[in-house]
Order: C-alpha cells, then sequence, then structure tokens
C-alpha cells in the first residue's frame, strides 16, 4: 500500500513591509519555493505560507515620514513584494499580513493562555527614554561613541568598527536619532515572558535534531549563558497590536511576527471555507503534520528559542525543523549600495531574467549556514554554459530532425535502453539532494547528466545519419532518446525552473511532469514545435543593472 501523502506546511521570514525585496531577500525565498515545488512533484500536500512583517517603531516611523497611515504603507509594500515574488516565479498558497483581524486573535488567544500558566508577568525596568520625540527608543535609534574602542557615531547595541556588543546605557555620548538629543533614563511597566521556565522542553526539542549543528551549538551557548526573560511589551506610541487591559502598551513586533505563521495559516483555511479544527490538526500539541520554518542566520534566536517556547507556553505544536540559511555576498563582499551591489528584486527584472538567478541560487544552495557568494561574472558563464549550452541544447539538437522527418513523431521503442535506465536511476539521488536542501549537489548531478547526453549525441551524430535515406530509423532511435533524456533532465530541474520547463513541457506534449514520470519513457507520441526555450544573458546586462542600482549621485 502507498503510505498517506505527508502534510506539510512550508514558510519563509516574514519580510517587513518598510522596503522593496532585494536579492538578498531572494536566496530565501527561492530556496523555500524550490523545496516546497520538489514536495509537490512527489506527491506532499504542501503549504507554502508567508505574510507581510507589518508592525514596530521603523515601520511607524517611516509611515509618518511618508505622511500616510502605516496601515496604507504596509499594504502599498505588501503588494510590491507579492508582485515582485511572483515575477521571480515564488508562489505561496497565501501571502497575508501581521496586522490582521486573524493575527490580533491569535495572539489574544496565546496571550491569554501565558497568563492562565503564569508564563508572564509585569515587571518595571528603566529604559532610554527622548523626551522631545516624546517616545522610549529602541536600541538601533540610539547612537554615540562606542564604550569598548571609542569609535564615534556607532548603534546602541553594537559597534560595526570593533563588532563589541553592548547595552545603550554603556554607550559614550549617546544621541537619540529622532531628535538628537541626549536620551534620559525612564521607568515603564513591562510584559515580561519566562522563557526560562521552558529550557527542559526547549532542550528536549532542540535534541530530536531538527536544527543544523551550528545552530545547535549556537543554542548551547545561550543556555549556558542562561535563559533571559524575555520582554515582549512596548510603550505607545507604537504600530501593533494592543495588550488587552493594559493601555498604552503594545505587543513587541517579535512577539506578534512569528504568530502571523499561525494567522497566515488561519487566512488561507478561512478562504477555503475550513474551521478552526482544520488550523488544530496542524498546530495542535498532538498534530501529525509537519512544519518548516526557513530563515536566515541573523533571526535563529528567535525562531529556535522565541518561538517555540511561545508554541509550548501556549499549548501549540513546536516546529518539526527551522532551516537556516546564511548571508548572500556578492562578489566576496557584503551587498552594498556604492558598489552597486544591493539590487532590488525588481531592478534585476529590468535587466535580467528571473531564471538564471534561481539557477545560481540553487547551484550555490547547501543545507548549513554557511554564506553564499554571488559572484557576478562565475553568473553569466554558468548560466549561459549549462542551461543553454548542456539543457537546452539537448533538446535543439533532437527536435529538428523529428519534426522534419517524422512528423513529429518520436520512435516507437528505445534507441539505448541503459542510457535512459541510467537518467531515471538518478531519480532517486536527486529527490534526497532536494529533500536534504542539498540543491548543489542535486545541480551537480544534474549537469553530469546532461554532459552524458551531450556527449551520446556527439557519439551518435544523427545529423551525419540524416544524410543516409537508409539509416533514418537510427536517426529517429537517436533523437527519441535525446528527447527522452532532456525530459528527465526537465523533471529535476522543475523546482528550480518552473517557468522554462512549463515551456519544456509544451515541447513535450505529455502533460506536466512530476516526480513518478521518471519512471516512464515517451514512445511513439507527437512532440511540439521547438521554440528556442532560453537564451544567453550577456555581461552587458549584469554591469547595466550593477550601474542602476547605485544611488544617484547628489543633485
Ligand atoms: O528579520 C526580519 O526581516 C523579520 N521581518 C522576520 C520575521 S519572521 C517571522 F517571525 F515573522
Ligand atoms: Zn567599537
Amino acid at each position: 500500500m502507498t503510505p498517506p501523502p505527508r502534510d506539510i506546511l512550508v514558510t519563509s521570514a516574514l519580510p517587513y513591509a518598510n522596503g522593496p525585496i532585494h536579492i538578498g531577500h531572494l536566496v530565501e525565498y527561492i530556496q523555500t519555493d524550490i523545496w516546497v515545488r520538489f514536495q509537490r512533484l512527489s506527491g506532499a500536500n504542501c503549504t507554502y505560507l508567508c505574510a507581510s512583517d507589518a508592525h514596530g517603531t521603523p515601520i511607524m516611523l517611516k509611515a509618518r515620514e511618508l505622511g500616510i497611515p502605516a496601515e496604507e504603507m504596509v499594504e502599498r509594500y505588501r503588494q510590491e513584494h507579492l508582485r515582485d515574488f511572483k515575477r521571480f516565479q515564488i508562489e505561496f498558497d497565501h501571502y497575508h499580513s501581521t496586522h490582521s483581524p486573524e493575527n490580533r486573535e491569535l495572539v489574544e488567544e496565546i496571550h491569554a493562555r501565558l497568563l492562565e500558566r503564569d508564563l508572564v508577568e509585569w515587571r518595571e525596568i528603566d529604559q532610554a527614554y527622548d523626551a522631545e520625540a516624546k517616545m522610549f527608543l529602541p536600541d538601533r535609534f540610539i547612537r554615540g561613541t562606542c564604550p569598548v574602542c571609542a569609535t564615534a557615531d556607532q548603534y546602541g547595541d553594537s559597534c560595526e568598527a570593533c563588532g563589541a556588543t553592548y547595552s545603550p546605557a554603556d554607550l559614550k555620548d549617546p544621541r537619540s536619532v529622532l531628535s538628537g538629543s541626549t536620551p534620559v533614563r525612564r521607568a515603564s511597566r513591562h510584559l515580561f515572558f519566562r522563557l526560562g521556565r521552558l529550557e527542559a522542553s526547549l532542550r528536549e526539542w532542540i535534541a530530536g535534531g531538527r536544527l543544523d549543528i551550528s545552530v545547535a551549538r549556537k543554542l548551547e551557548e545561550w543556555f549556558a549563558a542562561g535563559l533571559r526573560d524575555w520582554d515582549i511589551s512596548r510603550d505607545e506610541p507604537y504600530f501593533g497590536f494592543a495588550i488587552p487591559g493594559s493601555p498604552g502598551k503594545y505587543f513587541y513586533v517579535w512577539l506578534d511576527a512569528p504568530v502571523g505563521y499561525l494567522a497566515s495559516h488561519a487566512s488561507l483555511i478561512a478562504k477555503r471555507g475550513g474551521t478552526r479544527a482544520d488550523l488544530d490538526r496542524y498546530w495542535g500539541s498532538d498534530s501529525s503534520a509537519e512544519v518548516y520554518h526557513f530563515i536566515g542566520k541573523d533571526i535563529a534566536y528567535f525562531h529556535t528559542l522565541f518561538w517555540p517556547a511561545l508554541l509550548e507556553g501556549a499549548g501549540f505544536r513546536k516546529p518539526s525543523a527551522v532551516y537556516v540559511h546564511g548571508f548572500l555576498t556578492v562578489n566576496g563582499q557584503k551587498m552594498s549600495k556604492s558598489r552597486g551591489t544591493f539590487i532590488p528584486a525588481a531592478t534585476w527584472l529590468e535587466h535580467l531574467p528571473p531564471d538564471f538567478l534561481r539557477y545560481y541560487y540553487a547551484c550555490k544552495l547547501a543545507p548549513g549556514t554557511e554564506d553564499i557568494d554571488l559572484n557576478l561574472g562565475d553568473f553569466v558563464a554558468r548560466g549561459n554554459s549549462d542551461l543553454v549550452g548542456k539543457y537546452v541544447n539537448i533538446a535543439s539538437r533532437c527536435a529538428g530532425f523529428i519534426e522534419r522527418q517524422f512528423e513529429g513523431r518520436l520512435a516507437a521503442g528505445p534507441g539505448n535502453q541503459a542510457l535512459l535506465q541510467e537518467f531515471a536511476d538518478a531519480s532517486e539521488r536527486i529527490a534526497a539532494a532536494y529533500e536534504a536542501r542539498d540543491y548543489a549537489r542535486a545541480m551537480r548531478d544534474v549537469m553530469k547528466l546532461a554532459d552524458r547526453a551531450n556527449q551520446y549525441i556527439d557519439e551518435k551524430k544523427p545529423w551525419a545519419l540524416a544524410k543516409d535515406p537508409t539509416r533514418a530509423a537510427d536517426v529517429q532511435a537517436v533523437c527519441t532518446d535525446g528527447i527522452n533524456l532532456f525530459r528527465l533532465l526537465s523533471l529535476y530541474l522543475k523546482p528550480v525552473l518552473p517557468a522554462l520547463v512549463a515551456k519544456a513541457e509544451i515541447f513535450l506534449n505529455a502533460g506536466p511532469l512530476t516526480w513518478s514520470a521518471a519512471a516512464t519513457v515517451l514512445l511513439g507520441t507527437r512532440i511540439g514545435r521547438y521554440e528556442p526555450l532560453i537564451t544567453r544573458i550577456e555581461q552587458a546586462a549584469v554591469d547595466r543593472m550593477v550601474e542602476a542600482s547605485r544611488p544617484a549621485p547628489p543633485a
């Protein structure tokens, strides 16, 4: 008996709705999208969720600066992000907002459960306050001289010059970024989540092998340092959800942001006519569904400590795993506006097609938290050589003969059964690599097979055979093999290149490919007309894109 399909829920981090999506973001969304597409092709019932991260001080201030309500700004960015994702073939089942009724309800429910279980308490603390701007200041809104190396104009929580981290109270000569005034200390009541009380269950969860070894080691350090209670409230003015029964107090954005995963799911379920029971089937403490969060290493603390603790505290299940990726570098360096490598998704698309970036990232992505480098020279060479020169070339070398000499009909039997089998056998290996998020390994395997297919065509030389009318059957057999090899490579590349492979599927004229197609061969059927599937990219387009990403010189 075939086992029932896996129920899988997948999320990418919720992008802040106060700036454009850029190529750094895209690493994660492309990584997640590939995994989701692979799961679906192999028959899983896989749901991909995301949302705009709508709350917090930076969003409130940016909306003020623009002179529009925060709700309006969030909605504008939400639409813009969705558009950019779509153009990069990143397809969510649902894209919600943390500023939504579903999220408010879930946040209040979680808060109520934490209260019931005595996992939160109010405490008075001192914080930096800007008396001119009349608001408490997040660490990032205070700048001053580093207490360690004395470099001027550093953030309130860390120094960019020496890397030290500290408390804003230690900063020398502190200034509010908002008004320039010197912050004063001021007392305020805050709501604390007693993280330490959940340490045992967090340790047990981590021991379940849900995290990359480097992330698990980092967690060990945090445990060793002692889990501190987490401040989950903020004072007004704040753009967020008001804490019920506590006027002037709001839930901190990092509390309601991950709850946004549930809210997005709840909203999708409602859209499909489902009920709360459908949500609990995934998120209840006894759920057998799988839940995976894809995130960057900068927010591992929130997702591997706070989030599972919150879920546990509120009686929900914890994630099956959290998949943490590294940062993007471009040409070996941090993305930089002045170097023109801080490239917005929309700018990319004005100059280059999305498929090449999806493919390049796939070639670089492996399961660990290593940073990945987009080398723009290598990017052009690799895309052209692999996609145009190897993969698509197989179809373009064979299609013409089938079309002209056999009215588009493939041979009734295979020419080289052993070679076709070799390609079919690769399906399990490649599936294992996708499942393990080792796309780099999958792509190496696929391109090795593509080399093998081209080598076969080189050896058989259908163009030479075609000159001899007695060898027509051989021409048809060799080209039928070529088309079938191309078909399997298309399947193996489909999670990475869905739009390109959709065109290949039209050409192959045998319906959408799924993972089980690896065990079959196309024989005796008619293929469609071959149209060039993809064209080469030029270094000049990359150069123009980099130029366009540099800030305009001051007028
Ligand atoms: O770091 C960020 O960009 C956050 N907006 C990610 C939030 S992920 C989740 F917790 F909502
Ligand atoms: Zn310093």
